[in-house]
């Protein structure tokens, strides 16, 4: 599975960076990003699911990698 951000929804909430620091980092705006490739292993998956569930943007999206 792998994570990625829609750069054009997310706001820069943070909660993803917060919740899931070894899945997600930011940006010199203060923007999520994903760390290297997003390809999750088990707990990288449960984190980035947290993560997808706190996103008031929804920019958070998990799929076939
Ligand atoms: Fe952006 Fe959502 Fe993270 S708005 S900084 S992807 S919590």
């Amino acid at each position: 599975m792998k994570v990625v951000i829609d750069a054009a929804r997310c706001q820069g909430h943070g909660r993803c960076f917060s919740l899931a620091p070894a899945v997600f980092g930011y940006d010199e705006l203060g923007n999520g990003l994903v760390l290297g490739d997003g390809v999750l292993d088990a707990d990288g998956l449960e984190l980035a699911r947290l993560a997808e569930a706190n996103c008031p943007e929804h920019a958070i999206s998990i799929g076939e990698s």
